[in-house]
């Protein structure tokens, strides 16, 4: 028999604009493709209708990943598929956790690999101009499979050295509490006015997002389509945008002025 592959596709934030040409066709040349049943119906209109599409439900990572591994094995091309990028808080995980379970031979394993795609914090920190123009750390908030504990002390260590966080899985109906503490251990370290933005469904149809400061944070208001952004000690905001600073200098007026009139060939001829 035909060996198999499995392709782990990341989707993106939501918006089909921002899928990769590269996920585009893994999509296209896979026989199956299977996913969490809401991302499938965001790339509806990219499939064919002899594409066996199998819908699985929330909370079963661990057994769509071995039907993945599996049905790769039997020898069809399958793809699995998470939104934004599949290596972040997603399908990633848990398929190469069930790999290393199964202990198959790389005789016995179908091909695997892994297309990238735009997370959503890169897709909010596109939104909101520069906030993660220096160092930024993601964390997620979800203490499903992490302790509290663990979740805090990166939390505390973020703040006291001062990364730009984003929060990922920031609030649910059933997590509603997190968020609120994670505000207070930034807060020990970080200015009450440090500039803060809840970017939600970003990309999407129903995409908002809300400019605010780590100290007016409605934590009520967030969900978890929503991503966090908090700013470092540097961060600021100027009318919708918000720069992180990286330390670069300014140009003084005239050398930009000369720049600016520059032809191509005088730019490349100039050292930089
Ligand atoms: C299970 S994680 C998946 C992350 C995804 N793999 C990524 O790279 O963006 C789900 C969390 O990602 C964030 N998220 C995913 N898509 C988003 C979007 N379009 N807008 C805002 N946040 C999003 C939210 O914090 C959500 O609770």
């Amino acid at each position: 028999m035909a060996k198999g592959r499995l392709t782990l596709v990341s989707l993106g934030p939501g918006g089909l604009e921002h899928l990769t040409p590269a996920a585009r066709s893994a999509l296209a040349t896979a026989e199956v493709v299977i996913g969490y049943g809401v991302y499938l119906d965001l790339i509806a209109s990219l499939l064919r209708p002899e594409q066996r599409l199998l819908p699985r439900p929330l909370g079963t990572e661990v057994q769509r990943s071995r039907e993945a591994l599996l049905l790769a094995a039997e020898g069809h091309a399958v793809a699995l598929i998470s939104s934004g990028d599949i290596g972040m808080y997603a399908m990633a995980g848990p398929l190469f956790e069930q790999l290393d379970a199964l202990g198959w031979s790389p005789a016995e394993a179908p091909e695997i690999s892994v297309v990238p795609g735009v997370s959503a914090v890169q897709a909010a920190a596109a939104r909101l101009g520069a906030p993660i123009a220096h160092d930024f750390c993601c964390i997620s908030l979800s203490d499903r499979l992490t302790s509290w504990e663990l979740i805090a002390r990166r939390v505390e260590a973020a703040a006291a050295a001062d990364f730009v966080v984003a929060f990922y899985n920031p609030r649910s109906v059933e997590r509603h509490w997190q968020l609120g503490r994670a505000r207070d251990l930034l807060l020990v370290h970080r200015s009450p006015e440090t500039p803060d933005a809840v970017v939600r469904a970003v990309t999407r149809p129903d995409e908002h997002i809300t400019l605010t400061t780590l100290a007016a944070l409605d934590v009520s208001k967030v969900d978890m389509f929503s991503l966090v952004l908090v700013g470092n000690s540097q961060t600021r905001r100027s009318d919708r945008w918000l720069l992180t600073p990286r330390g670069y200098r300014v140009a003084p007026d005239a050398e930009s002025g000369s720049q600016a009139h520059a032809t191509v060939g005088e730019l490349r001829s100039k050292p930089q």
